[in-house]
């Protein structure tokens, strides 16, 4: 089922990555941004790229844990300009570094505050609006990683999987009041949020063709769009080994923070 493209889209995450390759993919005259992050010269630098194509552009410098502030900010844009299209894609990792156990206690309450409420704040700011407009499409950044828990980024995992669960449970609600929601699965995507791995990053895309795949996806209204297919196969069919096994392959694996 096509959809109708957006006028209006609001990016959480815009500053960079898939975010800010997103922006520019639908930057064109007659197309309004709204792009949030925490870091103003990066959003002034997306933005003027995306003005260069043509589109109208507004920035909001916000950190997403501040859920007034991002609601007032939302609704604010959203009386302005009707926003068609949410997506909330501002999210941080962690890696547990050498000689740790797991994720000290602040790190996992700050992630899980950006990975989880940060995109959850976003989505009850918009979902109404839409459901009262009868339409609208709100797209939730998920990942792989929510796939399989994996040593060296249980928070992580665990926020991504939290995501899943959310978009899954939203869905058919709001399509009831004429709101889609899709759920965006990327595997490894090469950003400055994994710049700094040392892990390998198998069947790894460009933040580019990251954007190209989300973008095309949402105009086909889809629920869920997973890319790429092999890597999620491979981890959907490692879930049918015994998990001992999968814990011991996965404990293999070099994992090294190099930042
Ligand atoms: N790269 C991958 O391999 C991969 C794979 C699967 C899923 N993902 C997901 O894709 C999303 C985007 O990641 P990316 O790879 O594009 O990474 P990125 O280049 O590091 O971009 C992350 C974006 O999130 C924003 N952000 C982080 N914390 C924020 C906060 N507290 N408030 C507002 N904005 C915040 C950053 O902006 P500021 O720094 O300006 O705040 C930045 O624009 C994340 O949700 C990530 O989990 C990435």
């Amino acid at each position: 089922m096509m959809v109708t493209p957006p006028q209006t889209i609001l990016i959480t995450g815009a500053s960079s990555g898939i975010g800010k390759a997103l922006a520019v993919s639908y930057a064109q005259r007659g197309k309004t941004l709204i792009l949030v992050g925490r870091d103003v010269r990066q959003l002034e630098e997306a933005a003027a790229e995306c003005r260069s194509f043509g589109a109208t552009v507004e920035i909001g410098a916000i950190d997403v844990r501040h859920a007034e502030k991002l609601c007032e900010f939302i609704l604010k844009m959203d009386r302005q300009y009707n926003v068609d299209l949410l997506i909330a894609n501002a999210g941080v990792s962690a890696v547990v570094s050498e000689g740790e156990i797991m994720e000290s206690v602040e790190i996992t309450a700050s992630i899980f505050e950006i990975n989880v409420f940060g995109v959850l704040s976003a989505v009850q700011a918009i979902a109404p609006q839409m459901c009262t407009r009868g339409k609208g499409q709100i797209a939730l950044m998920g990942s792989m990683a929510a796939l399989r828990g994996l040593p060296y980024a249980p928070a992580y995992c665990a926020t991504k999987s939290a995501i899943h669960i959310y978009a899954e449970s939203l869905r058919a609600s709001l399509n009831k009041h004429g709101v889609s929601i899709t759920l965006i699965v990327p595997g490894f995507v090469e950003t400055p949020f994994n710049a700094g791995l040392s892990s390998p990053k198998p069947m790894a895309l460009s933040a580019k063709r990251a954007a190209a795949i989300i973008r095309r996806g949402l105009e086909k209204g889809k629920c869920e769009i997973v890319f790429p297919r092999l890597l999620y196969f491979l981890i959907r069919a490692g879930s049918l080994l015994p998990a001992r096994l999968v814990d011991a392959i996965l404990a293999r694996i070099p994992v090294e923070n190099l930042r």
